[in-house]
């Protein structure tokens, strides 16, 4: 991906000088990594105000409720022929008595926004269960890597999540089929109760005080004393002190192979890499069918969403787009420019290439937000870019160059390929369409624009649609695509090669939500415009 100039290395080989792993995968990255990626480490979607710092929630915590929601779903596995998995087909199996719970229902709601038209609810739910963990002290995601590509079901999958009224022999056999044996179903068990706890109102018979809830190890967090407190005696686990025995479910499972393993998990950091192992497995566990992506790192020099559209105030292309970079030393010397070669071996530009200094550099602060900060990277930077194109002769490829001011260089290039922009046909105009938002900030309704070239155009009425994608469906939560077709925009007159067209889309009156998160453009049977957001589009007006 980069050539280093100069004697300076910044970063060796997926690896900062703090030790945080990272990759270069060559660009484009598919939107899945693009789009998952994001989810893990830069954004604060999946977490914030959900695990971080372990919140509390409907008595527990959202945390245990999302780890409990990835085990049931995970249940339907069966590992002879290879069915079911962690395959959200949890979202047709919440009225089964074995998933009885709100957590489920409210989790289900929590992720239904983060499904794009690449990231599965499988892939979400799987996320959640590690920032859970490490939201709340447990494992984090440095070692309970993610693989994406999960795939989700379209129906219920078989019943068969262990009820804490089976005897062990049941439960043997439930985890045996799902792919655990015995050390391990201790094991995961132990892990998976390291969290949250029991409910008064589903489980009356086991919660009999007159607490309404009661945490397996009496405390809210990630805690091994899940372990330590069922061999010294002291825990107070409803699901191993609670007096109706038969109702005794980890007292059995915890005991079955004589605390061989129970005492082994607490023995020094044995619990937290067994936990972590066991957690990873029990993510990956999927049906046969799904071929899961390499483990998703944080990408070191992540380049953002590329727009090429026609200027509003001259008659030329602007380009835009952004560079992250990963805990590059401070210094104030450092200049990070784009630059660029024309369609046509250019005849404006020096023979260099075009090039424009970063607009801005924002510093995503990690603090206890992003998932930056389980990888042990500390600041990641956003390098914005703005850059003038000539209409005429376009732009073919892009590349930066991060320059420390003191003779060290290093290119930013897609090992040596550049970053290539593929067609100029219909344009995504950022500028030129709008969003009308609530008081919340959530878009109501999208008017979007694309500028087509006109002299590519047949007649103005070209098959010309949006593939607008919304997620924020209710239960079961499938999102939903609708087609929307552009028309000719005579507000917006003719600019330089382009002529507009614009597509509205609107949330029904009344309805919460917004009425699509992401879009794809068709132009006569052809996607010339993928996964565009709705948070791309620049202008923005109250309504
Ligand atoms: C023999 C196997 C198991 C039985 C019988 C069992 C049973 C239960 C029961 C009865 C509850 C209380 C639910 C409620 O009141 O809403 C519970 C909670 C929970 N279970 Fe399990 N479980 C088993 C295995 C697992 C595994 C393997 C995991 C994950 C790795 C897991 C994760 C959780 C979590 C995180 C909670 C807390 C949920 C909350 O606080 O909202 N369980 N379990
Ligand atoms: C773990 O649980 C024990 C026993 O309830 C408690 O004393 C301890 O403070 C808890 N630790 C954490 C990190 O919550
Ligand atoms: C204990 O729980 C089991 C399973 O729910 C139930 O069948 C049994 O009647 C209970 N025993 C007592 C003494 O309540
Ligand atoms: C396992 O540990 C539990 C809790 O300390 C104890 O009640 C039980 O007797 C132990 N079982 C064996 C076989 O040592
Ligand atoms: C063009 O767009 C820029 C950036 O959105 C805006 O500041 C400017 O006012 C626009 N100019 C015209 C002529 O609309
Ligand atoms: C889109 O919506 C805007 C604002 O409501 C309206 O002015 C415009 O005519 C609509 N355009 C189309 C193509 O429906
Ligand atoms: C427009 O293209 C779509 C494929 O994207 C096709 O299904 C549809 O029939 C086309 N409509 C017309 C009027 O050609």
């Amino acid at each position: 991906m980069r050539t280093t100039l100069g004697p300076f290395v910044i970063a060796a080989l997926g690896r900062l000088a703090s030790g945080a792993v990272t990759s270069n995968p060559k660009w484009p990255y598919g939107w899945l990594l693009y789009q998952e990626e994001y989810l893990l480490y830069e954004s604060l979607e999946v977490q914030s105000g959900f695990t971080n710092g372990c919140p509390r929630r409907f008595l527990t915590t959202t945390a245990a409720q999302w780890i409990r929601l990835a085990y049931h779903d995970m249940s339907t596995h069966n590992v002879e022929d290879g069915t079911g998995g962690l395959d959200a087909s949890i979202r047709f199996e919440l009225d089964r008595p074995e998933n009885i719970g709100s957590g489920m229902l409210q989790s289900l709601s929590d992720f239904k926004a983060r499904q794009t038209p690449h990231v599965s609810m499988a892939d979400v739910i799987a996320m959640g269960a590690i920032f859970s963990l490490a939201g709340c002290g447990g494992p984090t995601h440095a070692s309970i890597p993610f693989r994406g590509g999960r795939k989700d079901a379209t129906s219920a999958g078989p019943p068969g999540v262990p009820e804490p009224h089976q005897d062990l022999r049941t439960h043997t056999d439930i985890f045996k089929r799902q792919g655990f044996n015995q050390q391990e179903m201790i094991a995961l068990v132990a892990c998976g109760h390291a969290n949250g706890g029991v409910r008064k109102n589903d489980f009356p018979d086991i919660v009999t005080g007159s607490q309404s809830f009661e945490f397996f190890t009496g405390s809210d967090k990630h805690n091994r004393s899940i372990v330590t407190g069922y061999l010294d005696g002291t825990t107070t686990n409803p699901l191993v002190v609670t007096s109706n025995v038969t109702l005794r479910s980890d007292h059995r499972v915890f005991g079955s192979d004589g605390n061989v393993t129970m005492k082994r998990l607490a023995e020094g950091n044995n619990f937290n890499t067994e936990c972590a192992s066991l957690i990873e497995r029990m993510i990956n566990t999927v049906p046969k069918d799904v071929k899961l992506t390499e483990p998703i790192l944080p990408i070191e020099f992540k380049v953002g969403k590329v727009r090429l559209f026609p200027a509003n105030d001259s008659d030329g292309l602007v380009l835009t787009t952004t560079l992250r970079t990963l805990d590059l030393p401070d210094n104030p010397k450092r200049t990070i420019t784009l630059l660029w070669t024309d369609r046509q071996g250019s005849t404006t530009c020096p023979s260099t290439g075009c090039s424009v200094q970063s607009v801005s550099t924002e510093t995503l602060g990690t603090g206890t937000d992003r998932g930056f900060r389980f990888m042990g990277i500390t600041t990641p930077q956003m390098h914005a870019f703005r850059a003038n194109v000539d209409i005429k002769t376009s732009i073919s490829k892009f590349w930066f160059e991060i320059d420390e001011g003191d003779g060290n260089k290093e290119v930013v290039d897609n090992d040596a390929e550049g970053f290539a922009i593929d067609q100029e046909t219909v344009l995504i105009d950022p500028v030129r369409s709008v969003k009308w938002v609530d008081a919340l900030g959530t878009a109501k309704i999208v008017r979007v624009v694309v500028g087509v070239t006109t002299s590519e155009l047949s007649s103005m009425t070209p098959n010309l649609t949006m593939r607008a994608f919304n997620p924020s469906t209710p239960p079961p939560f499938i999102p939903e695509t609708t087609t929307v077709p552009f028309s000719l925009d005579t507000t917006l007159p003719a600019m330089g090669a382009y002529t507009f067209f614009t597509a509205n889309v609107s949330s029904p009156l009344g309805l919460s939500g917004t009425p699509m998160t992401s879009f794809d453009v068709v132009y006569e049977g052809r996607i010339v415009q993928e996964f565009v957001q709705v948070k791309e589009i620049l202008t923005s007006i109250r309504v």
